[in-house]
Formats: structure tokens, C-alpha cells, sequence
């Protein structure tokens, strides 16, 4: 049997090139191979985990659908579905949380940096996060998961519910691992952390148009443009990991020797990369403007992604319910 691969974005928001770089670019790549069976979700419910518009979810999640899309995941390829619309994710999630410890959740990173960035809103089901995720991954039995270095902790959490549920209920669990692309962290626009969309002035989103895209890069922080060494951190080392992503490695060593010898324009600089940035921007931004008039297409999609996934879903907590000993349906 082909092995399968997993992934999916919270529906928060537009997508960003973070996203896209750590994410997107990963799902993408593992699509086209021939021993691999991907699917790819859009994950509702773990938008529910921090504060959320209730009036706007149903729009952002149909919003990274149309982002998968027109990046080029493909329903013919791929199985793309709404976490939501298979019902098994949280079906699964309950029986695996009887395995997991309330002190393991409490002191993951992840948990702690999201309730310092959301005080009053420290949930069950903020808490449930990684339980949630573990489910989603291993109720298909997926082992490739195409994601940003910032979800190891969680890919961690996974394995390990992985390895009880297959110690105490003889299950075939896989051990679930992180699928790394050259993009596995993004850093922030604004100099310091990654690119992230609760971060304003660290991001640049994939409907970003080319002034949009040269009025972000123009907030970002640069220095004389001239030093005995090339800085590693901070925001030249920022731009010119960009450089390096849209431009190529050659054109970076290019910049770095600059930098040594006769400096650095950074206004030269940001203008080339806002067009380097831009022309990867632009058939994406083509395709999604289609499909945005193509509703029923969309809406099929939609569909048969859930049937698909739900078929390979319900064998699993199936199987999941009979080992850990839940009286079957006569
Ligand atoms: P955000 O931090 O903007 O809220 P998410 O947490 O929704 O982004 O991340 C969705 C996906 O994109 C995850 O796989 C995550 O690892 C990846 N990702 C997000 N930001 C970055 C980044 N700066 N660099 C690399 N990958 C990222
Ligand atoms: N936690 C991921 C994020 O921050 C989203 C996600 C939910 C996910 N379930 C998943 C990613 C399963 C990979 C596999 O965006």
C-alpha cells in the first residue's frame, strides 16, 4: 500500500509566504510522487482553539480551500476536505486523549506560547490542540507530514500517542514524521521571530499585490549596508534570506560580497526582491481569481474530499473502538 501523507493549515486567516514556503510548498512536492497517497485538510476546528469571528469562519476556511487550489494541490491528486466535515477526527481525538497526560499538554511549548498570546482564553480544547492534530494524522495512518519546524512539538506529541495506543491496544499505529522543505522557517519581516500572520509588519501574504508587497518589504529593518562580516540575525540577515528563497543562492553570494566590500543599496535590494517575490505571486494570484467565480466546482471539491476522507476515516476509529474493547453495532 502506498504510504500516505497528512497536512493541514488553521483556517485563521490569508495565507502568508511562511505558510506557503513551510507548508504548502511541502504538500505540493509530496503530491507528485507516485508512492505516496496525499490528503490535505483545512483544519475548522482547530481555528476554534483561540478566538475566532463565528461569522467569518465558514469564508476563511473556503478561503484556504481556494489557496490550495490555485497553489496547485490538485482533487484529481489529491484528497482535499474540511477537518469539520469528517466527523471521526473527533471521534478518534476522545479515544486518544485517554492515553495522553494533562501535565505532557500543559507543558508544551506551543500551549504555553499560545495562552501567553491569549490570557483569558486558556480552553480544553486549546489544551487539546496536539491531541486533536495526532488525530487528524494517524486516523489515516499518514507518516509524511509537510509542515513548519514550529510543529514539531506537536509531530512529537503524535508519535507518542502513536506508540501507546499501539502498546496498550495492539494497533498498527505509524510514527509520524515532519516533511522538511528548504522554507522550514520563515523568519519575520520585522527582524526578529518568524513570519506570522498575529505578527503586523512580519508577513507577506500570497494575494499581496506588487505595491503591497514593495510597501512591506520597504518596513523592513536594515543597517548601513556595509560590515566586516555578513550579519546571521536580525533584519539584514532576513532579507537576505529572501533573496536567497526568491532569487537564488548565487544572487545572495552576490549581496553577501557586497555587503564586505563596497556595501549593500537597500533600496535597489528591496526593489528587486519585491519583483522576484511578485512574479512567484502572480499566476497563484491568476488562478485564484477564477476559481473564485467557480463555485460549484469548488463546492464538488468540497464534497468528495469529505467522502473520500471519511471512507478511510471510519475503518480506523472502526478498528480503534473494537481493540480498545467499545461494544460493536449489532
Ligand atoms: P501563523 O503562525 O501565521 O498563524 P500557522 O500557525 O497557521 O501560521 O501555520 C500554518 C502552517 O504554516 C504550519 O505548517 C506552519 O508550520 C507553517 N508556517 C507558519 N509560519 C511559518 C514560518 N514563518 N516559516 C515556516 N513555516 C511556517
Ligand atoms: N497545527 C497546524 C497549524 O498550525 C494545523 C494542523 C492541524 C495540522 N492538524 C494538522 C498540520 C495535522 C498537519 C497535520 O497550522
Amino acid at each position: 500500500m502506498k504510504k500516505r501523507v497528512l497536512s493541514g493549515i488553521r483556517a485563521t486567516g490569508r495565507l502568508h509566504l511562511g505558510n506557503y514556503l513551510g507548508a504548502v510548498k511541502g504538500m505540493l512536492e509530496l503530491q507528485s510522487r507516485d508512492d505516496l497517497h496525499t490528503l490535505y485538510m483545512v483544519a475548522d476546528l482547530h481555528a476554534l482553539t483561540t478566538p475566532y469571528n463565528k461569522d467569518e469562519l465558514k469564508t476563511k476556511t473556503r478561503e484556504v480551500v481556494l489557496d490550495y487550489l490555485a497553489i496547485g494541490l490538485d482533487p484529481e491528486k489529491s484528497i482535499i476536505f474540511i477537518q469539520s466535515q469528517v466527523p471521526e477526527h473527533t471521534e478518534l481525538f476522545y479515544l486518544f486523549s485517554t492515553v495522553v497526560s494533562l501535565a505532557r499538554m500543559q507543558h508544551l511549548p506551543t500551549y504555553k506560547d499560545k495562552i501567553k498570546q491569549y490570557p483569558n482564553a486558556s480552553t480544553v480544547a486549546l489544551l487539546n490542540y496536539p491531541v486533536l492534530m495526532a488525530s487528524d494524522i494517524l486516523i489515516y495512518n499518514a507518516s509524511l507530514v509537510p509542515v513548519g519546524i514550529d510543529q514539531e512539538p506537536h509531530l512529537e506529541v503524535a508519535r507518542e500517542i502513536a506508540r501507546k495506543m499501539n502498546d496498550a491496544y495492539g494497533t498498527n499505529f505509524p510514527q509520524p514524521l515532519r516533511f522538511a522543505t528548504s522554507g522550514e522557517y520563515i523568519p519575520s519581516l520585522a527582524g526578529e521571530g518568524k513570519m506570522s500572520k498575529s505578527i503586523e509588519g512580519s508577513y507577506i501574504n500570497l494575494t499581496d499585490d506588487l505595491k503591497t508587497i514593495q510597501k512591506r518589504l520597504a518596513g523592513a529593518p536594515t543597517d548601513s549596508g556595509k560590515g566586516e562580516t555578513v550579519p546571521t540575525t536580525g533584519g539584514v540577515a532576513n532579507l537576505l534570506k529572501f533573496v536567497e528563497l526568491f532569487e537564488g543562492k548565487d544572487r545572495y553570494k552576490q549581496y553577501a560580497l557586497s555587503y564586505m566590500h563596497e556595501g549593500i543599496r537597500y533600496g535597489d535590494l528591496k526593489k528587486e526582491l519585491a519583483d522576484a517575490i511578485y512574479k512567484e505571486l502572480k499566476p497563484i494570484q491568476e488562478i485564484r481569481a477564477e476559481l473564485e467565480h467557480k463555485t460549484t466546482y469548488v463546492d464538488e471539491v468540497i464534497k468528495n474530499g469529505a467522502e473520500k476522507a471519511r471512507k478511510i476515516a471510519s475503518e480506523t476509529v472502526k478498528e480503534v473502538k473494537e481493540k480498545m474493547g467499545l461494544c460493536k453495532i449489532k
